[in-house]
């Protein structure tokens, strides 16, 4: 089996397409997150960077808007679909040059030593290795170079994804015994596994800072548009991925007393509980 199969297939598959076609979507969702991120890490003028699991891309735009002209800003993803929208997004003026490459970052060779910082949003915890992934995503880096990034913790703590998950586990079975560490959006939840991760993968000086945040849901519409469309998004779709229209129908049921009290303006407002990740490539 080819190293992360599993997830090259996800992202280049039904789910790829349904992430490609809400990215519009995604980018207004996660934007508030990308730009505390990148107050937070302050990347320097003019500096290459690498965005780890670009996705769609908006959040390397606001990355290369940060840095400016004269930097470069290397976006990389497994998946075909989210790549396409990445690169219609065309150059954003004034910003760093910016470019992506479809690749998987755990094991892409990457030119040695040639990056500044290594940057992303939520694409660096679906590694089947993710001590192999970071050393080799660290190896890009040169001596003076950074990690910075953002990361779920755990679902107990992430609103926008406990009360879907709730209301759907009322009607289809929980996934058996789920190892906590596995590929996926909480994989690197936990902080004490996180810091080993990057410790043995050679990071030094690794801060792992709690933020909360508030998301905005929904594209304006009724309290059960908005359920249903965050139904189709996350942990909760992956449970959903098979189930009739029927139970899809139950499930908003029961979602929608259990989501009503977070229904503003025609935005279901929830809480988001994030790791903003920090660590240096030298000793
Ligand atoms: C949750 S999405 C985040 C996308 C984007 N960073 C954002 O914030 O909108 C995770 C991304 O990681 C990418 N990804 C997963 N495994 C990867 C790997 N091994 N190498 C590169 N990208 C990967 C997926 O294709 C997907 O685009």
């Amino acid at each position: 089996m080819m190293a992360n199969e599993q997830q090259h297939e996800y992202w280049n598959g039904e789910a790829g397409a349904r992430w490609a076609a809400e990215d519009d979507t995604m980018a207004a969702l996660l934007g508030p997150v990308a730009q505390e991120l990148l107050d937070y890490l302050q990347p320097e003028a003019g500096i290459h960077a690498l965005d780890i699991g670009c996705g769609g891309g908006s959040q390397s735009a606001l990355l290369a808007q940060h840095i400016g002209e004269g930097g470069e800003v290397l976006g990389v993803d497994i998946s075909a679909p989210m790549l396409d929208i990445a690169r219609r997004r065309g150059q954003p003026a004034g910003a760093a040059a910016l470019s992506f490459l479809e690749a998987d970052a755990a094991t892409y060779p990457f030119s040695a030593a040639s990056f500044d910082l290594l940057f992303s949003r939520f694409g660096v915890m679906f590694f089947d290795d993710p001590i192999a992934a970071f050393n080799n995503m660290r190896r890009a880096l040169k001596p003076s170079g950074r990690l910075g990034f953002c990361c779920w913790r755990a679902m107990k703590d992430n609103q926008w994804t406990l009360l879907p998950v709730q209301a759907a586990l009322r009607h289809v079975p929980a996934p058996e015994s789920p190892d906590p560490h596995a590929p996926g959006p909480f994989a690197l939840a936990d902080p004490r596994h996180l810091e080993s991760i990057l410790s043995v993968s050679g990071f030094s000086d690794i801060d792992i800072a709690s933020r909360d945040v508030q998301l905005a849901f929904g594209s304006g519409g009724e309290l059960r548009t908005a359920v249903a469309e965050l139904m189709a998004l996350g942990p909760v779709s992956r449970l959903l991925a098979d189930q009739p229209p029927e139970i899809l129908e139950r499930v908003v049921d029961d979602a929608v007393p259990l989501l009503e009290p977070h229904y503003r303006d025609g935005k279901l407002m929830l809480s988001g509980a994030v790791w903003f990740v920090t660590g240096l490539a030298g000793s």
